[in-house]
């Protein structure tokens, strides 16, 4: 028990209570009190001042401890804790583990074909246009059939059988605007989408968009060929057949 200072106030001694006394015997205290001849005991945030007897007055009328602004303070920093709720709130770090699934990571692996915004690999493939081969035809022409040709018909003619049933038509492929735009266009337009037709960029990937533009080409060749662009043995087979 520190005594920080002494100073007399009127008849009256205040002290330090515990809390627990305070809430515990406050009811009790106070009927007592009113009911006693001895003083009057007023009870206020832990302090008790009461009217102390004649030989106290000797002594000093008021005496400041240590504990007696410990506690208050100790009580404001414990309170203060209690409304920091929206900006400590529990949550899990990314890197730190958890029980939370049974790996016992925070972050999870990503599942099979997630892609992340502005992806480096991604972006590398949609500039670099693949080497032309038969493989990359017959992929072209396998996700051309799944993705496109709803709309846009086998052929690329543009009756495709949603257009057949009540979808906006698109154009044909055939016709000399789209025969003599460069591939980058078609590209653009899978990546972009083109007026009310949507993107295509989450479904196909950057190769298989070169892909399918590949088998685009060979589509447009295959409307718009000659009997002189067939090698010469095919072309004496098709006259032989004639
Ligand atoms: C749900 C129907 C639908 C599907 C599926 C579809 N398209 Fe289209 N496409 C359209 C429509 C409609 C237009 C015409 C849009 C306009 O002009 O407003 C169009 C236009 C186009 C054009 C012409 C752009 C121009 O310059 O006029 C190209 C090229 C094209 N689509 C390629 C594709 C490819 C490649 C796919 C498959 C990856 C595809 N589309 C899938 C409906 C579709």
């Amino acid at each position: 028990m520190i005594t920080l200072g002494h100073s007399c106030r009127g008849g009256f001694e205040t002290r330090p209570v515990s809390i627990l006394r305070n809430y515990i015997g406050s009811l009790v205290r106070r009927t007592i009190a009113t009911k006693s001849h001895r003083g009057i005991l007023l009870k206020a945030g832990g302090f008790e001042t009461r009217p102390y007897k004649r030989h106290d007055r000797a002594v000093c009328s008021t005496r400041l401890h240590l504990h007696t602004i410990m506690l208050p303070l100790l009580l404001a920093v414990a309170l203060a804790a209690c409304g920091q709720n929206m900006t400590d709130q529990p949550k899990y770090n990314e890197y730190k583990p958890a029980q939370l699934f049974r790996d016992g990571r925070v972050l999870q692996i990503p599942p099979a074909g997630t892609v992340a915004r502005d992806d480096a690999d991604r972006r590398k493939a949609a500039a670099e246009k693949p080497h032309l081969d038969a493989a990359l035809l017959a992929r072209g022409q396998e996700q051309f059939d799944i993705y496109c040709a709803p709309c846009h018909a086998r052929t690329g003619a543009g009756n495709g059988m949603i257009v057949q049933r009540g979808m906006p038509r698109p154009p044909s492929y055939h016709i000399d605007r789209l025969r003599t735009a460069d591939d980058q266009h078609f590209f653009d337009v899978i990546t972009n989408g083109h007026g009310v037709m949507y993107s295509y960029a989450q479904r196909v990937t950057p190769r298989d968009r070169w892909a399918i533009v590949a088998y685009i080409r060979a589509l447009q060749l295959s409307q718009n060929a000659s009997l002189d662009d067939l090698p010469d043995d095919q072309r004496a087979r098709l006259h032989a057949a004639q």
